[in-house]
C-alpha cells in the first residue's frame, strides 16, 4: 500500500506550551489532528478549571484560520486538588481528564503529587463524575534505576489506586516497557494506554549513537529493543486499549543541548506520518485508523471525527531546525527524512 485514507486522527497526549512558543508549534498539530489532549504542565501548572478554560481560549485564538482543531483540556493534579475543583472541571464540558505527575519526574512537575494517597478526595470525585486519570507512570525514588521507574510504578502506585478506586478510568500515558503492555492487556477496559511514535521507532541506543544525543532524551526514557517490540505489537494488535499519543514536547535547542538538558522529543511536524512509517513497515496500515482515530474517542466517550486525511508513501526532508519564538527547536529526524507525507 502506498496511500491510505483514514478518519482524521486525534493526539491523545500533547504538550503545546503557551504564548509565542505555542503559536510556533500549534499549526503542526492542527494540520494533522482534529483534537488533542493538551497537557497542563505549563511553567505555572494548570491546576484549576478557570486556568484551563483561559488556556483553552489562548490556544483557540492562536489557531491559524481555516483549521478546525479542538483542544481538549486537562487539569494538573496536586496534593491539594479538591473534590469541588474536580466537579467544576467536569461541569465545564471542556476538561476531559486530570493528569498525575509524580513530583520531580519531568518538565514542570515540581508541584506534582508527592504521594498518591494524598489525592484520595480528588480521585474519589473523579471516579464519581467519570473524569479519567492520566498517569505519568514513573516513580521518582532516588534508589530506583531510571530504566525501572515504570515497572515499579505499576506495582507500587498504579495497582493500589486501581484497587482502591474500582470505577476510576485510567490512561497509562506514553508506555515504554513490555511490563506496561502486559499490565494494560491484563486489566479491565477502564484502563488504556497511549504510545508515542518515538518509543515505537527508537530503543535506548538512540541516545548514544556516536556520542550523546540530547534530542532523543525524553521521559520516560527510551527502553530496550525487547520493550520497543512489545510496544509495536500492542499498537498493531487492534486492541482498543492502545491509542495514539505523541507526547510531542518542544524545547528550545539551547535547553536541550545543555549541561543539564530538558527531556522531550518534538514529533508534531510528522505527528501521524511517523506512525504510518511503523505500521507500513509491518504491513499493518489497516490497523492505523483504529489506533489513531477510533480507540481514543471510544475510550473517552467522544464522537469520531467526520472528515478524513490521506497519507502517501513519499519521502520528505525534515529541516535541521525550525523557528521557536526567539530561538529554534530541533524536530525529530532533523536533517533526515520521513517516509510518509500528509496530502
Ligand atoms: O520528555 C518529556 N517531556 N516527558 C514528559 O513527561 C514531559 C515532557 C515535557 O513537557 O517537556
Ligand atoms: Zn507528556
Amino acid at each position: 500500500m502506498h496511500r491510505i485514507t483514514m478518519i482524521r486522527p486525534d493526539d491523545w497526549h500533547l504538550h503545546l506550551r503557551d504564548g509565542e512558543h505555542m503559536r510556533a508549534v500549534l499549526p503542526d498539530t492542527a494540520k494533522r489532528f482534529a483534537r488533542a489532549m493538551v497537557m497542563p504542565n505549563l511553567s505555572r501548572p494548570v491546576t484549576t478549571t478557570e486556568a484551563a478554560l483561559a488556556y483553552r481560549e489562548r490556544i483557540v485564538s492562536a489557531l491559524p484560520p481555516g483549521l478546525a482543531f479542538q483542544p481538549l483540556m486537562t487539569l494538573y493534579l496536586t496534593d491539594n486538588t479538591t473534590a469541588d475543583e474536580i466537579r467544576r472541571a467536569r461541569q465545564s464540558g471542556m476538561i476531559h481528564a486530570v493528569k498525575y505527575y509524580p513530583a520531580g519526574a519531568t518538565t514542570n512537575s515540581d508541584s506534582g503529587v508527592t504521594a498518591l494517597v494524598k489525592c484520595e478526595t480528588a480521585l474519589a470525585a473523579m471516579e464519581e463524575c467519570g473524569l479519567p486519570l492520566l498517569v505519568h507512570g514513573e516513580v521518582t525514588f532516588p534508589e530506583v534505576d531510571i530504566f525501572d521507574r515504570e515497572k515499579i510504578f505499576i506495582d507500587r502506585m498504579l495497582l493500589p489506586v486501581l484497587q482502591k478506586f474500582p470505577r476510576l478510568r485510567v490512561v497509562f500515558e506514553h508506555i515504554t516497557t513490555r511490563d506496561a503492555v502486559r499490565f494494560v492487556m491484563a486489566t479491565p477496559a477502564r484502563v488504556a494506554a497511549t504510545i508515542t511514535a518515538h518509543h515505537l521507532l527508537l530503543n535506548r541506543n538512540a541516545m548514544f549513537i556516536g556520542g550523546m544525543r540530547p534530542h532523543h532524551y525524553c521521559m520516560p526514557i527510551l527502553k530496550r529493543e525487547e520493550d520497543r517490540q512489545a510496544l509495536i505489537q500492542a499498537a498493531l494488535s487492534g486492541n482498543p486499549k492502545f491509542f495514539l499519543g505523541t507526547d510531542s514536547a518542544p524545547h528550545a535547542r539551547g535547553a536541550k543541548e545543555a549541561a543539564c538538558g530538558c527531556a522531550g522529543v518534538y514529533t508534531s511536524h510528522a505527528g501521524i506520518e511517523l506512525y504510518a512509517e511503523i505500521f507500513g513497515s509491518r504491513d499493518a496500515l489497516d490497523k492505523l485508523e483504529g489506533f489513531a482515530s477510533l480507540h481514543g474517542p471510544a475510550f473517552y466517550g467522544l464522537p469520531r471525527n467526520q472528515d478524513t486525511i490521506t497519507l502517501v508513501k513519499e519521502t520528505w526532508d525534515v529541516p535541521k531546525e525550525v523557528p521557536f519564538h526567539e530561538e529554534t527547536l530541533v524536530p525529530f529526524r532533523a536533517g533526515g527524512t520521513v517516509g510518509w507525507r500528509l496530502l
